[in-house]
């Protein structure tokens, strides 16, 4: 199968963090952005990450995405993909590019793709594929099941067509049992959500099941490419509830009068997690901060490749402040694995990296300084 490469070949932002007004065109491989503390290299790839997911890793938007003074803040992206020159990128597939801009105030947010005003978020971030290691990044080791969760239904949103219908029912269901349970509630009342809850749960559960199967088998493959000093032996995924005993509808039934007490859906697929199994480690807990930080590479990169042989496209590839996340050799096995897929990678560094010339010699060179970005090539 021939594999396609997502390309951002325009980046525009306004009123963005440091960034009053900044367009960018950036190289096809690797960019290798530099620049001192605090001049906006990882504004730079949070916008990115802005529009591939609706949110940024650091916070939600009205904490500090709009530049300060101004009232809202504008991202454009312009990008190549498969469809590129063919039918396949929509609309705009004439000109051989897809494009979407936000303009978000912190409270109220626009969007438009390929020149249509798009109303849910989720529709906007499907279109551009990108995959993000920063230094948050360990969290999806070591950190709460939210960022795990989230990192499984990105994989599911972006290639199960039927998977965002399945997730927006069931979160649907689960506000409404909610809601109820805060209530004066009957069970006549609860089995109707827990119906429908159960049916859509179900269903996203073996989307879900299915999608770690194969990353696992990625994983397992991929972690010593770029590691050996963390031995990934399994990826084990846990639904949130006991599946293997029982149905959905069964365990929410059994724990009803537990959520009548609590006030919410105790049990059930928003509570689901997956965890990786190491060698010669008693678990996620003896990791270092490093080894736990391989390992959430190793799981980005098989969600890339997850992504490209599924979809036909490798994502771009955002790594920020690489340099102070690995060493030098771990450094060079990421840089050397993205260089053989050609993928298009943007990588930030306050220094230039010390082994670029001798594994990646062809890169493009940016730097950033005073709210503005400067080609170094
Ligand atoms: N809303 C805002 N308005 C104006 N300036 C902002 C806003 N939010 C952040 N900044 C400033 O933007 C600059 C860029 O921050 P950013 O984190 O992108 O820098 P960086 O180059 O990645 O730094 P480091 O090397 O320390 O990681 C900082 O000086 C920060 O104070
Ligand atoms: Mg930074």
């Amino acid at each position: 199968m021939e594999i396609f490469l997502v390309q951002i070949v325009r980046l525009t932002l306004q009123d963005f963090r440091c960034f009053k007004n900044l367009e960018w065109s950036p190289a096809s491989g690797l960019n290798l952005v530099t620049g001192e503390n605090g001049t906006g290299k990882t504004s730079l790839l949070e916008a990115m990450h802005l529009m591939a997911y609706g949110r940024s890793f650091r916070g939600r938007v009205r904490d500090g995405l709009v530049r300060q003074d101004a009232e809202a803040l504008e991202v454009f992206v312009e990008w190549s993909e498969k469809g590129a020159g063919g039918s396949e990128a929509g609309e705009s597939s004439a000109a051989g590019l897809r494009r979407a801009g936000m303009r978000h105030g912190g409270q109220n947010w626009t969007g438009r793709l390929d020149g249509r005003t798009v109303s849910q978020m989720g529709d906007l971030c499907a279109a551009l594929a990108v995959v993000t290691f920063e230094p948050g990044s360990h969290s999806l080791i070591s950190g709460g099941s939210e960022y795990r969760r989230r990192f499984m239904d990105w994989g599911l949103f972006h290639v199960e067509q039927t998977f965002l219908a399945l997730w927006r029912r069931y979160s649907r269901a689960l506000k409404q049992r909610n809601a109820l349970l805060k209530t004066k509630n009957t069970d006549m009342q609860l089995d109707v959500w827990d119906r429908e809850l159960s049916e859509a749960g179900e269903a996203l559960t073996r989307h879900r099941q299915r999608y770690l199967d194969q990353l696992q088998e990625r994983l397992l493959l991929l972690a010593p490419q770029l590691s050996s000093s963390v031995e990934i032996l399994s990826l084990e995924f846990s639904p949130g509830w006991r599946r293997q005993e029982m149905v959905l509808g069964d365990a929410l039934l059994l724990s009803r009068d537990r959520d009548r007490q609590m006030g919410h859906t105790t049990t059930g697929p928003h509570r689901a997690d997956w965890s990786l199994h190491f060698g010669s480690l008693p678990g996620r807990e003896a990791l270092s901060r490093g080894q736990a930080k391989l390992a959430a590479l190793s799981c980005l990169l098989s969600q890339a490749e997850d992504y490209a042989q599924r979809f036909g496209e490798w994502p771009v590839v955002v790594l920020d402040d690489l340099a102070s996340e690995l060493d030098t050799r771990h450094q060079a096995h990421v840089l050397s694995y993205l260089q053989q897929r050609q993928a298009q990678t943007f990588i930030t560094a306050t220094e230039m990296l010390s082994m670029i010339d001798e594994v990646a010699p062809k890169y493009a060179l940016f730097h950033v300084e005073h709210g503005q970005l400067r080609s170094k090539a």
